[in-house]
């Protein structure tokens, strides 16, 4: 057996070099793994290249952010063309406006809109301006959810059982060590799709909330919908007690023309997006009801929230993104979430038939396979333990040595050129893993 070391590898060798100067020897965990990252050499459509010459169907796109997969011949013109007139500058630009019109004109609750540079950023802002706007610093949010680093937002990310504590008071669980006392004692955490236990706990804080913050599709949660009674229950109790609903669609946007939201028969206040608006390039941006979102406004004697960013706006994302987004019609959304829809009823018939301990959750152009025979219902059901831990690496591993990049969860965010093709290729390595590791 020849071991990883014997084979000669261009990335491995790079990698080596990269961790002499950079923790782990690379900028964000999302793509270590073991033994090395590969580097890219070219992403085309629906596929990425690396530098050894091996090519993959890429399910991941940079974390649901490449909504048309890689070198997107419309954008790279676009930004080309951008490129001659300038990157960034300390000015206003046409494509920041172009850029707002299209997405305020595509959803009837986006008044106003300012764009920042991750969605990291876009979540600091909306909790920062909900805190501006109510003089209230609580924040709630649900169990497990990913919404970006700020302190504030990351809080119970990784809660585990040996800390999450009692249903009926979630603990706020730190994900940083040295993370502030007071920024655990800011944030309540309710567990996500209970509308009886997240009312409760919102009402015992209820006056010392800013906000609710809330991906209506959460992935490290479960990537489970939210149930349209929760969300209304939710929107209901925020009226009444004057505190501001966000919604956090920062991955979820790609689900509808108008995003997830468009399920709902509910109006958020405020809304944060991120990665398909920004077309490949960096973006973050925070949309919402005018008479929120004008704590942003300069135009005033004291500025409730002043925000800025040296490279927010900037005209390369906001060309690239104008472009992405003008692509991404209803035709093109229809299409690619039925080809999701395909995708998660292709892997329950996989299940049934090998008759593995396995189910899969999802909506639209995303779905994530767990190692559990019941599908989970929110965080504490996705929660895995060791060894459901191992099965899914062990699953991710199999299903990337055979030509298919997914997140570490095994969750899939599609692209548009995506094709039958490239599913039924998944489907046949995906049913010799489930059989040879689950
Ligand atoms: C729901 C949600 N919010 C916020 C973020 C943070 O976005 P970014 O990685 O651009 O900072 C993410 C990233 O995955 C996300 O999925």
């Amino acid at each position: 057996m020849t071991s990883e070391h014997e084979n000669p590898s261009k990335s491995r060798d790079l990698f080596d070099s990269a961790r002499e100067i950079m923790p782990g020897g690379i900028s964000r965990n999302t793509i270590y793994r073991e033994p090395h990252p590969d580097y890219l050499a070219a992403g085309k459509g629906c596929h990425v290249t690396d530098i050894d010459g091996i090519t993959r169907v890429d399910f991941a796109n940079n974390m649901g952010s490449l909504i048309h997969g890689h070198a997107t011949p419309q954008i790279i013109s676009a930004v080309t063309e951008q490129l001659g007139r300038g990157s960034a500058v300390t000015m206003a630009t046409q494509s920041e406006f172009e850029l707002a019109r299209l997405l305020c004109l595509r959803v009837s609750g986006f008044e106003k809109i300012r764009f920042m540079n991750s969605g990291t950023e876009a979540v600091m802002a909306a909790l920062k301006a909900a805190r501006a706007i109510t003089g209230r610093s609580g924040i709630a949010k649900a169990e497990g959810t990913y919404h970006g680093t700020y302190d504030f937002a990351e809080i119970s990310q990784n809660a585990a059982p040996h800390n999450w504590g009692d249903l009926e008071k979630p603990n706020s669980v730190p994900v940083a060590r040295g993370t502030p006392a007071h920024v655990l004692n800011d944030v309540v955490i309710f567990p996500f799709n209970d509308t009886q236990r997240t009312l409760k706990l919102l009402d015992q804080s209820a006056t010392e909330l800013a906000c609710v913050l809330i991906d209506l599709v959460p992935q490290r949660a479960g990537l489970i919908p939210a149930h349209a009674e929760y969300i209304k229950a939710i929107r209901e109790w925020t009226t009444r007690h004057n505190v501001l609903l966000i919604f956090d669609e920062v991955i979820s946007f790609r689900m509808g023309f108008a995003g997830a939201a468009e399920w709902y028969d509910v109006q958020p206040d405020l809304t944060t997006l991120g990665k398909i608006i920004g077309g490949g390039f960096p973006v973050g941006a925070l949309a919402g009801l005018d008479r929120f979102m004008s704590v942003l406004d300069p135009a005033q004697k004291e500025i409730p929230f002043p925000w800025s960013g040296t490279f927010s706006a900037n005209p390369v994302t906001m060309t690239a993104g104008h472009v992405a987004m003008a692509m991404y019609d209803q035709v093109s959304i229809d299409r690619i979430n039925q080809i999701g829809q395909t995708a998660r009823e292709m892997i329950n018939d996989l299940i049934a038939e090998t008759g593995v301990k396995a189910s899969v959750t999802g909506a639209g152009s995303m779905f994530r396979i767990h190692p559990k025979a019941v599908a989970p219902t929110d965080y504490r059901s996705t929660w895995q333990t060791m060894e459901e831990r191992h099965k899914t690496k062990l699953l991710v591993e199999h299903l990337y040595r055979h030509g298919f990049m997914m997140f570490r969860t095994c969750t899939a965010a599609l692209s548009t050129p995506i094709s039958q093709t490239e599913l039924d290729q998944f489907s046949d390595v995906l049913k010799v893993g489930l059989e040879k590791f689950w």
